[in-house]
């Protein structure tokens, strides 16, 4: 049998350029989009939409994200090389005027992913979605969409995903080959890890969520890549925005078992002195396969600061993911 090993280190990306300013990504830096304001989009992904990349995240704003509420709603920038963002805006705006809005102020929305749906030629936000004055308890999925990648997007319902009354917590949303989308998911309040189809439209799940074999109960903040015919998922420990212990997986299928293949990273952040045992004082959101290139992919973290969200930015967020095979 192949033995596979998964890495993630710290290295400067270097990438064709597009004649910008930035002619690569240097993790751990502070990183300027097109105005030279720091890139705000956290928790979020990037997809690849006609020869452009867009990046979705949780927008903060100074002075107020402190009690972990949703300030901004979803930010989006756009590039093509990678390297050199331009603001798109806030796509999913948060409403502070009406405090009957589903998005009003004082509701959470966290680790927006966004994926395209060919068919419905369609730009659907997924997103972790608490009503204003709810709480954590009842997690739901916010979903919201666009026909345009850099909105406006327009929030549609809520759903409680994982078969559970208390629905999920943090989540990948993939779209396979086959371009069904799959909620891989941390149910509440048992916090197993579990995988369930979307109906065709991606807008609500199915009832049909497996209990995912060979994942660790409490793994949180799942990405997942298909590589080389194999499903390699990374996420953490739960501790909520502490940093912890990286866990990787891989499996042939989504409902086979799933390996464990332990702490995928290695080496130090060297710009804050942090080891692969936390991560390097962050949390995986999403891994973005480099159009144009074999077998390269970005693993893209938060370093969360939870007592000032606005400077989760401050160390930048960006590894490299090594995928290493062996004989
Ligand atoms: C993290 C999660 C974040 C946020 C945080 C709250 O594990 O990834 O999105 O929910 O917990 O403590």
């Amino acid at each position: 049998m192949k033995h596979i090993a998964i890495y993630i280190t710290l290295l400067s990306i270097y990438l064709p350029s597009y004649s910008q300013s930035n002619s690569s990504i240097v993790p751990g830096k502070v990183w300027l989009d097109n105005n030279s304001v720091a890139i705000n989009a956290h928790g979020g992904n990037v997809i690849f939409y006609k020869k452009k990349y867009y990046w979705y995240g949780e927008h903060k704003i100074e002075g107020k994200s402190e009690a972990q509420l949703a300030d901004g709603g979803i930010h989006c920038y756009s590039s093509k090389d990678l390297m050199n963002w331009q603001d798109e805006g806030i796509v999913l705006p948060v409403i502070y005027t009406d405090t009957t809005s589903d998005l009003a102020y004082g509701c959470i929305l966290e680790r927006p992913k966004v994926l395209y749906d060919r068919k419905q030629q369609l730009f659907i936000a997924h997103f972790k979605y608490y009503p204003r004055g709810t709480g954590y308890l009842k997690g739901y999925i916010g979903v919201a969409t666009s026909k345009k990648p850099n909105g406006t997007f327009t929030f549609k319902h809520k759903f409680l995903g994982a078969n559970s009354e208390y629905g999920s917590g943090d989540f990948a949303m993939f779209k396979n080959t086959d371009n069904n989308a799959y909620h891989l998911t941390v149910r509440k309040p048992d916090k197993t890890f579990v995988i369930g189809k979307l109906q065709d439209d991606k807008m609500l799940p199915t009832t049909n969520y497996q209990v995912a074999k060979g994942i660790t109960a409490r793994t949180e903040a799942p990405a997942i890549i298909l590589h080389n015919n194999q499903y390699f998922l990374i996420g953490s420990g739960s501790t909520g925005f502490l940093p912890n212990v990286a866990r990787a997986f891989v499996a042939n299928a989504l409902d086979g078992t799933f390996t464990n293949l332990g702490n995928p990273c290695i080496g130090k952040n060297p710009h804050n002195g942090i080891g692969a045992d936390t991560t390097f004082g962050a949390q995986i959101n999403y891994i973005l396969k480099v159009e144009g290139k074999t077998n390269a992919y970005i693993a893209m973290f938060d370093i969360w600061q939870p007592d000032m969200p606005i400077k989760a930015y401050t160390y930048g967020y960006h590894w490299y993911l090594k995928m290493v095979y062996h004989k």
